[in-house]
């Protein structure tokens, strides 16, 4: 029905509704108050949204699940017809502080939020289950170019082909200006491991100062067992032939290590050969099992 063809925006490909409307969203002045909530496709954003959100609400569920996901949360870049929101009309009909969601690397986010020295927090998942979680929701979501066979779509990955581009400069990059431009890096993987930890380094980082009570409350809110019986993180505004359902479910599994069951034993050499000469000019602390 949609599947969006992809355009290059300075090297990177984007979905064509994103690409026609880039001027628009190159213009974007953002607030400095407003908060960015970055990440690679299929990284834990929806996850780290659901946490900011019932932290900026003290804990309060029902504050924070007034609207749907995204009408609270923009998506900066996403431009495409309805029903699917576009993300710079909500956004401007909202007052500062402002959240808002972008997949967009690093030099294509606008220049305002690092004028402003906006709050980024960035969230990075092991390569190997992105791309299997990618392949899941590439397969669901009608609007996003269609997948294809999974080996085609790994070396797709691999070489930067789909739609926000390359996984490896995405984290790299962000990774590279976390300390200059204050930017919270999280990891899915940490997440996983201890959430409360990692809910309480947000909370920090947003200046905000909740209970010890009030955090497991909210870890607990957004369990993954919890957010997949919460329609708005399933983003249940957004009809069936858009996200075919019948395919995947978008909460998933929610697991680290779930490309044990993709990846063939080449294709995990291929992967990790390559991994290594792309990700040589770094040392970012991914693990790839727990
Ligand atoms: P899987 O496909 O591996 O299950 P995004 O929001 O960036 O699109 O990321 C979606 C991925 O994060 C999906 O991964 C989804 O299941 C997982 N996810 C979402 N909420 C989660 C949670 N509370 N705990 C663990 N994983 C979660």
């Amino acid at each position: 029905l949609y599947r969006f063809p992809l355009i290059k925006i300075k090297g990177i490909p984007l979905m064509c509704h994103i690409a026609d409307n880039w001027n628009s969203v190159w213009a974007f002045r953002p607030d400095p108050l407003d908060l960015l909530i970055a990440t690679y496709p299929k990284a834990g954003t929806t996850w780290v949204q659901e946490i900011v959100d019932l932290l900026l609400h003290n804990g309060d569920a029902e504050v924070a699940r007034r609207a749907p996901t995204h009408h609270r949360i923009p998506f900066l870049e996403i431009h495409s017809p309805p029903p699917i929101p576009s993300g710079l009309s909500f956004i401007e009909k909202m007052d500062p502080p402002r959240v808002i969601k972008t997949h967009l690397p690093f030099q294509l986010v606008p220049e305002g939020f690092w004028e402003n020295k906006c709050k980024v927090i960035y969230v990075a998942r092991n390569a190997k289950d992105s791309v299997v979680s990618y392949f899941h929701f590439d397969q669901m979501n009608q609007t996003q170019p269609e997948p294809g066979p999974w080996d085609g779509y790994l070396h797709k990955f691999m070489n930067g082909e789909l739609p926000w581009g390359s996984w490896y400069d995405h984290v790299k990059r962000y990774w590279l200006e976390r300390e200059k431009r204050n930017i919270l890096y999280l990891f899915y993987e940490d997440l996983k491991e201890n959430p409360h930890r990692e809910v309480k380094r947000i909370m920090q980082y947003l200046d905000l100062s909740l209970s010890d009570d009030v955090i497991s409350h909210i870890v607990r809110l957004t369990s993954f067992n919890t957010m997949k019986e919460n329609p708005m993180a399933n983003y249940s505004c957004i009809p069936d032939q858009i996200f075919d359902r019948s395919i995947s479910n978008f909460m998933r599994k929610g697991l680290v290590g779930d490309w044990t069951n993709h990846f063939s034993p080449a294709q995990n050499q291929l992967f990790d050969e390559d991994y290594k000469k792309q990700m040589k000019d770094v040392n970012i602390p991914f693990r790839t099992n727990i």
